[in-house]
């Protein structure tokens, strides 16, 4: 099985560490002379070396062949720290272990002397992730630590880490690795490894990489697929094309209701540098690019995008609609917005993943009344216009005469009243499907029945209801649509089985199978 690169390539000594010679050389030291200190705090961006030093650290201390402060790297103790099976070296991601109790375990536990080695080491990785409470915890065991204790704290946002605890450590920060040094360890990866890497390729992969390693390596590692002699032009079009595949997946996913799916893609990308702000630029310009290619009809020269992902744009906004993709911009839109004043980009975006999802599993009426809410909004707003001008003055007046009577009525006309089953509602839906999709979803699974000019509407869901009290458009949408199929205006009301007697008519059959026909096929959903 191929290993990655940066995986296989993970320095087993610090004299393997690049570009960190500052700290480094300080680690040997203190090892070396057996006073490793009680706590340290390894800060910087991605994939510069503070996973990689926290381990060399755990086998260093631990290992009887220790030389010059670097470990053996083959002793049952080494080997143990690397397949993670050393009992005393213990790895907490605090990203998932953000709770007092697992400090608070952690802090019985540390209590007892090392099982093998000399010390028990704790690495807490994102450990700005842990809760205030967790803070507490752990700053307890800091300030009276167990002397066989070392704590190794790494973390890419410093700023998140309490005063009283960063005072408590050893701090270092890890630099961003010089595009020189980045280049040069890619070009002994290349000749270990076999395959062909031009200088100017490897320089631009390191200035890619913006200098984080494990970006590098990860990118050298796809140039290499694609040919056995990596040249910059390779490097240019993969990084393009890595970035443009992973929008594809993140976007069929979404499309899918695969969530889980979508979170792992994200955590990917994020883990190359890219941060969730600019994912969500890069995800908002991959949906107007299929938008444009949607709506010039399949012709992917509109957006300008690379010829090896034509076929998958093409694809992709065949089994996306119009609408669908509308609304997914107006999602990342938002989400762009309120980004820039966010302390949480994160949940940011995988709210907008929820919504862009949910609008296809057609199940959250968060979803969907947002979507309602944000189409009003730009209605009133005047940000977009739903029917042309002269329409809508005529709209205008019939909508003032409408809001004088009352339009929505709650009460039956008398106790068990007898209604027939409106037929043409097949028709309406499609005609609302155009005007207010999400209300068309919400009305799905609905029925609907006559009074005379009354139109009874019956539907299991709480959502409708919702949009109906709480939305002029969406009453307007309904009316516009049954006065489009019957040429006639009519009141709404609720259906209520303790009120009414529905009686079938005798409708003609043709007419009720044209209407669940063209129903069937225009809507994705069936009227029963
Ligand atoms: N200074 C370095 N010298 C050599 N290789 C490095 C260095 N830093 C990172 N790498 C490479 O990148 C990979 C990931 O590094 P590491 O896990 O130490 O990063 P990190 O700083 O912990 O990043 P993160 O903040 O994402 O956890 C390593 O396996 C190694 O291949
Ligand atoms: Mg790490
Ligand atoms: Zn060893």
């Amino acid at each position: 099985m191929h290993q990655a690169l940066y995986r296989k390539y993970r320095p087993k000594s610090f004299d393997d560490v690049v570009g960190q010679e500052h700290i480094t050389r300080t680690l040997q030291n203190e090892i070396s002379a057996g006073r490793p200190a009680h706590a340290y705090l390894f800060t910087g961006s991605r994939g510069t070396g503070k996973t990689t030093c926290s381990k060399i650290i755990a086998k260093a201390v631990n290992c009887p062949h220790q030389d010059d402060g670097n470990p053996c790297g083959l002793c049952d103790i080494c080997r143990g720290v690397d397949d993670g099976s050393l009992m005393d070296v213990t790895e907490i991601d605090a990203a998932t272990n953000t709770s007092v109790d697992n400090v608070r375990q952690l802090r019985e536990e540390a209590q007892f002397t090392p099982a093998t080695g000399k010390y028990r080491v704790y690495i807490i990785d994102e450990v700005h992730m842990l809760s205030s409470g967790a803070f507490n915890a752990l700053l307890k065991i800091m300030e009276e630590p167990p002397a066989h204790v070392i704590f190794i704290l790494a973390t890419t946002e410093v700023h998140k880490i309490p005063t009283t605890i960063i005072s408590r450590c050893q701090r270092f920060d890890f630099k961003r690795i010089a595009p020189d040094i980045i280049a040069a360890r890619l070009k002994e990866v290349s000749l270990n490894e076999g395959f062909g890497l031009q200088d100017d390729a490897a320089q631009l992969v390191a200035k890619l990489a913006e200098g984080g390693m494990r970006d590098a390596l990860s990118l050298l590692d796809v140039c290499r697929s694609y040919s056995d002699d990596v040249t910059a032009d390779i490097v240019a079009h993969a990084a393009g094309l890595m970035m443009e595949d992973t929008l594809f997946k993140i976007a069929e996913s979404i499309h899918d209701g695969d969530l889980p799916t979508v979170t792992a893609l994200l955590d990917e990308v994020n883990s190359t540098s890219v941060d969730y702000s600019s994912l969500t630029a890069q995800m908002l310009r991959y949906y107007r690019n299929l938008m444009l290619i949607k709506a010039s009809g399949g012709k992917t020269e509109v957006a300008g995008i690379f010829a090896q992902q034509a076929e998958k744009y093409r694809e992709q906004q065949a089994k996306f609609t119009l609408e669908y993709i509308l609304y997914c911009l107006s999602v990342l839109q938002e989400t762009v917005t309120a980004l820039s004043r966010s302390q949480q980009p994160r949940i940011d975006l995988e709210m907008a993943v929820v919504k862009m999802s949910d609008i296809t599993l057609d199940s959250s009426p968060k979803a969907l009344l947002a979507r309602v809410a944000k189409l009003e909004g730009d209605i009133k707003s005047g940000k977009v216009s739903v029917q042309p001008k002269a329409e809508k003055a005529a709209q205008d007046e019939q909508q003032k005469a409408e809001s004088s009577q009352a339009v929505y009525q709650d009460k039956p006309v008398t106790d068990l009243t007898k209604i027939v089953p409106f037929t043409k509602w097949g028709e309406v839906l499609i005609k609302l499907q155009k005007k207010n999709a999400a209300l068309a979803g919400a009305l799905a699974k609905s029925e609907a029945f006559l009074y005379n000019d009354l139109v009874l509407i019956k539907s299991d869901g709480e959502m409708f209801l919702n949009m109906i009290r709480t939305s002029d458009f969406a009453k307007q949408s309904i009316h516009e649509s049954i006065i489009e199929v019957t040429g006639k205006k009519h009141r709404l009301g609720p259906y209520r089985s303790d009120k009414y007697e529905i009686v079938q008519e005798k409708s003609d059959p043709l007419e009720e199978l044209i209407s669940k026909v063209e129903a069937s096929n225009d809507v994705d959903f069936s009227v029963r």
